[in-house]
């Protein structure tokens, strides 16, 4: 894995952007996936302004989304259809047709069937863009024994009830289960970028960096078996993770 340490979040945000700018602008018609979380978020800013500024073109790009919640009508703004229209989609070029974000509401089994023809039903992804919970989880991969490799329905964790209650009106109104790529799905992706901020992801940093083991119940650290992978942290993460004096 290769790690690398910005100034500070702001940073992060524009180094993991312009990964994704030089992407596209080497590969027009560019297969990428895509995170929500408070993390992530703030690269889309980055993404707009290099459109505006003609840096980059969306024309030809193509996108899929990690995961969503279950039961979530996608005009909810909560939901992440609905945070990724409002963040970047509708701030860009982007052909709407070609940016799937998986569907909470729809009957489950046709999603799983939909989200794997749009992960395989043309070439694979080129680039996957990753937040990472506070339990370690990639997409909405929870800790368990064994880890799923393809599209599935996830109970969400505890810690992920308690992070994700910042955006509800209380813990109770988030949801309990999301359809989400599996470690499969996001292993196959040629490039990964993982971006990275706060105390309350140094233990998880710790585990991913400050040693070599691989365990299903930190399901990050599988990345550690990807060939192209990019972990972004600021000095602050990394000093306190002890990647960094
Ligand atoms: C979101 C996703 C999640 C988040 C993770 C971190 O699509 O897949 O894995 O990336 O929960 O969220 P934040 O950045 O809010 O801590």
């Amino acid at each position: 894995m290769k790690v690398v340490v910005t100034k500070n979040y702001e940073e992060s945000c524009k180094f993991v952007a312009k990964e994704i700018i030089d992407l596209v602008n080497s590969i027009p018609d560019a297969k990428i996936g895509l995170a929500t979380g408070g993390t992530a978020q703030n690269v889309y800013p980055h993404l707009i302004k290099a459109y505006e500024d003609k840096k980059v073109d969306f024309k030809n790009v193509s996108t899929i989304n990690l995961d969503e919640y279950i039961g979530i009508d996608p005009e909810n703004p909560l939901s992440y259809r609905y945070c990724m229209d409002n963040w970047f989609f509708n701030h860009v070029n982007i052909d709407k047709a070609n940016t799937y974000v998986p569907c909470g509401l729809n009957d489950i089994e046709s999603e799983i069937k939909t989200f794997n023809e749009k992960l395989y039903g043309d070439k694979l992804l080129d680039f996957q863009l990753l937040g990472i919970g506070v339990n370690g989880h990639i997409g909405f991969n929870e800790p368990h024994d064994s880890l799923t490799a393809g599209v599935h329905i996830e109970n969400l964790d505890e810690s992920t009830i308690k992070a994700n209650s910042r955006f509800f009106d209380s813990p109770d109104d988030v949801p309990r289960k999301s359809i989400t790529m599996g470690v499969g799905d996001i292993m196959k992706a040629a490039k990964i970028v993982l971006i990275a901020t706060g105390d309350n992801k140094v233990e998880v940093m710790k585990a991913l960096l400050m040693n070599d083991y691989v365990t299903t119940k930190i399901p990050a650290t599988i990345l550690k078996l990807h060939r192209d992978v990019t972990i972004v942290i600021d000095e602050d993460l990394a000093k306190k993770a002890g990647y960094v004096k």
